[in-house]
């Protein structure tokens, strides 16, 4: 038997690697997608190939990620329950897709990933997956397995010699790419506290955050983001520079209790200072350039959407046909938008655009006003029509 598993050199698929090897004495192709994560890649490949990976895929796709997953995304105003900016879940299909793609051209029998029963992550592999090729058969080891703990996790992997990095003393599960990082378990499941300091691994603490502003431009070509202070920048680059900004002023920062797919709701706290800063800013692109009704019809638009990248929906036509909406709009998002960055807000204060539908002239109370104000008395009359009661 042959098997690609999803890897990320932590705990669960260090664990899921050798286990899953003596289980179906199979040979195990690890495949690391590398979309920004804060472990040195070189390392996991080393730690796979000691663990008993016949192969390792290390596959540079923070471009693809950025591009066909998570800019989507941001030009939908894609938000789980208002506040998400969904950075693991928009990393599952990409993932799902690859191992995919590389169990056809191995010739594997399976596909696997280290996500528990009760999570959204193994729904997103699975529904991900199957979408794509239902022949294929999905292995999620740890939901098979008897190490039903992290304590067993650990010994377990102390008793075959894995290496793994994560320490008992800080037992979180922490997710990173380059759009953003999310952290659950431990302290974190009492809701009814605030997180500790410590478990926070991106962002500054907004309170110990620098006393001044800082103001950055942000540039859009056709709703992508295009430029930082007017330097053009590929959007790998522009999302890194603009997390170090971001991320310095304690921007980004999310403590929500969320509804799992799967039925119960957990807490996450989450850290996408990038993804924070530039949906603000096309939001407020989008604000000035689209027509009210079209605008107003995309916000609705906009939680369906992240319903079905949290769900796992990605592969569904639905969220194609969403994609194709957003697209159409997308060529008027040009222009720059400012923003002010300040002890963990992000405040736009001011944008332009060439395709703008402000006109100072029509809003304006003083001079130069060109609106008719009896047209719009007009209008207020006819408008009320609706409302009034029998009028015969
Ligand atoms: N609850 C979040 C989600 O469903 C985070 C999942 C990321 N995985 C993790 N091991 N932290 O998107
Ligand atoms: C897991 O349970 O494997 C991680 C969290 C999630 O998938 O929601």
């Amino acid at each position: 038997m042959k098997i690609v598993l999803a890897y990320s050199g932590g705990l669960d698929t260090s664990v899921a690697l050798h286990w899953l090897k003596r289980r179906y004495d199979a040979e195990i192709i690890a495949f690391c997608a590398d979309i920004g994560q804060l472990e040195p890649l070189e390392t996991v490949r080393e730690r796979a190939l000691r663990t008993g990976a016949s192969k390792v895929y290390m596959e540079p796709l923070t471009t693809r990620y950025l591009r066909d997953f998570a800019l989507p995304a941001l030009q939908a105003h894609a938000r789980y329950e208002n506040r998400y900016l969904l950075a693991a879940p928009l990393s599952r299909p990409l993932i799902a897709e690859r191992m995919v793609e590389i169990a056809h051209a191995e010739g594997a029998d399976a596909v696997a990933h280290g996500a528990t029963g009760k999570g959204n992550d193994q729904v997103r592999f699975f529904t991900s997956v199957t979408a794509l090729d239902p022949r294929l058969r999905v292995l999620a080891p740890v939901i098979d397995w008897e190490l039903t703990t992290r304590e067993t996790e650990l010994a377990y992997a102390r008793e075959h010699g894995i290496e793994v990095s994560v320490s008992k003393e800080k037992p979180y599960s922490i997710d990173t790419n380059i759009w953003g990082t999310s952290i659950e378990c431990g302290e974190l499941d009492d809701i009814d506290r605030p997180p500790p300091c410590h478990a926070w691994q991106l962002t500054a603490d907004p309170k110990a955050a620098p006393d001044r502003a800082e103001r950055v431009t942000i540039g859009f070509d056709g709703g992508v983001p295009v430029s930082l202070d007017g330097d053009k920048l590929e959007l790998t680059d522009l999302v890194n520079h603009l997390t170090a900004i971001a991320a310095g002023h304690g921007v980004g920062r999310v403590d929500i209790v969320e509804s799992r797919v799967v039925g119960f709701k957990t807490r996450g706290i989450y850290e996408a200072p990038a993804a924070t800063v530039l949906m603000a800013a096309h939001e407020e692109l989008e604000a000035i350039v689209l027509d009210r009704e079209t605008l107003h019809h995309k916000q609705g638009l906009a939680q369906r959407y992240a319903e079905l990248a949290y769900y796992g929906y990605w592969f569904s036509d639905l969220r194609r046909a969403l994609d194709g909406f957003v697209a159409t709009l997308q060529p008027q998002v040009t222009g720059e938008v400012t923003v002010e960055l300040y002890k963990g807000n992000c405040s736009v204060v001011a944008r332009r655009s060439p395709n703008s539908r402000y006109s100072g002239a029509l809003a304006t109370y003083e001079a130069g006003d060109t609106f008719d104000h009896r047209a719009g008395a007009g209008f207020a009359y006819v408008w009320s029509l609706p409302l009034r009661g029998r009028q015969d």
